[in-house]
């Protein structure tokens, strides 16, 4: 049910930066970020145009007041391809100084090939190996995970990890229970390897595979492929239990921020920023209140874009970055929640 691939995070010799002590070993430090928001603005008056809703109601129940949706032609690689432009800026290097691209997402251009593969290729980063995760939500700390273990354990230079969802495609307009929360948009990251005491220090990743059913697509896979009937009756859009799903999240989130702190030895003080994924705004301030942490050290972006699933978070790393609201040395957390179930976090020095 759990993996750990924090073993490499050595005590006690070195540095002591906040209480935390570590050797300086190879570490996977992020050194550029980089979002993209599609242009087309949904407002919750727009929803409640389609469905029985209302501002108030999304608003109060969410913390969501508008969401971005592609145009028609725009595919989730190209709104991945400007995410992943704006982070190799940022990180000061082309394309083609990548070793891999690592995509977090459920909703690729095609089911063949991975997007990772066109997203490679749209960049022209000719020497990466690509793929994709599929992980609901946490796909993108996943992906980060993942990548970190590539960073320590190969001779890599730089990795691009992208969280990137279009959900508008795959929800049904005329649910009032999705097609409020879930919307479209990327994020992306440059991981460069480092022997600083700078980087990822901890990754955790979970799954219970027996809640599949909370939040799931049940058509278009191989055990119902796409047909008249799965066509007729909607079998391709989302179907999702968000009730159990709420209080299921709550538990998992404060769960893996508590193992995140026990496991490098500080308290949830130490922490500077905490970047939940961006699913509910409800979801976040119970977990925050159940871990006495202040909201002002919380990073939410949800009222503006919805919950973009594996995107949601690197799009908020992007946007604190970009703000100023991590400093060099900050502590920050990131975590997040999803279908699978998945959940999982990330522990960084900045
Ligand atoms: N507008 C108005 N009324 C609504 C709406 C709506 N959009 N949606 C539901 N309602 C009604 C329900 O029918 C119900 O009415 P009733 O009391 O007459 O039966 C009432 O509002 C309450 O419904 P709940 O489902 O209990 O509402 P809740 O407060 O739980 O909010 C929500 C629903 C927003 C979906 C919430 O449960 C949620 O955010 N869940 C978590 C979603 C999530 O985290 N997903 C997982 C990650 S996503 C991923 O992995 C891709």
């Amino acid at each position: 049910m759990c993996a750990n691939y924090s073993q490499l995070t050595v005590r006690p010799k070195g540095a002591d930066l906040k209480g935390i002590k570590y050797l300086a070993i190879n570490r996977a430090k992020i050194v550029g970020t980089g979002s993209y928001l599609p242009q087309n603005v949904l407002l919750n008056k727009d929803l409640a145009e389609l469905v029985d809703t209302s501002d108030d109601w999304i608003f109060s129940r969410t913390g969501i007041r508008e969401r971005r949706t592609v145009t028609d032609g725009e595919a989730l690689s190209d709104l991945a391809v400007n995410a992943s432009k704006n982070a190799l800026e940022m990180a000061g290097i082309s394309a083609d100084e990548l070793d891999a691209i690592i995509v977090g997402t459920c909703t690729p251009d095609l089911p063949i090939p991975s997007s990772g593969c066109l997203i490679q290729d749209k960049l022209g980063a000719k020497r990466a190996f690509a793929f994709d995760i599929a992980a609901g939500c946490t796909g993108f700390i996943y992906s980060l995970s993942v990548a970190e273990g590539f960073v320590k354990s190969n001779n890599f230079g730089y990795i691009l990890v992208i969280g990137a969802e279009v959900l508008s495609k795959v929800i049904n307009w005329e649910d009032r229970g999705t097609c409020i929360l879930f919307a479209d948009g990327a994020g992306a990251v440059v991981l460069k390897k480092d022997q600083e005491e700078i980087g990822i220090l901890s990754t955790h990743l979970h799954s219970n595979g027996s809640y599949w059913d909370l939040l799931y697509q049940p058509g278009g896979g191989s055990s119902k492929p796409a047909c008249r009937q799965s066509i007729d009756d909607g079998s391709h859009y989302l179907k999702m239990e968000g009730n159990r799903l709420f209080k299921i999240a709550v538990k998992a989130l404060e769960e893996v921020a508590l193992e995140a702190i026990r496991h490098n030895n500080i308290t949830i003080n130490d922490l500077d920023l905490w970047i939940p994924h961006q699913a509910n705004i409800r979801i976040i301030e119970a977990v925050a209140q159940r871990l006495a942490f202040p909201m002002e050290k919380v990073f939410a972006n949800i009222h503006k874009y919805g919950n973009t699933s594996a995107a949601s978070i690197p799009i908020a790393l992007d946007e604190a970055n970009r703000e100023g609201r991590i400093k060099k040395g900050d502590l920050v957390l990131l975590d997040a929640f999803g279908a699978g179930l998945t959940w999982g976090s990330v522990l960084i020095r900045w």
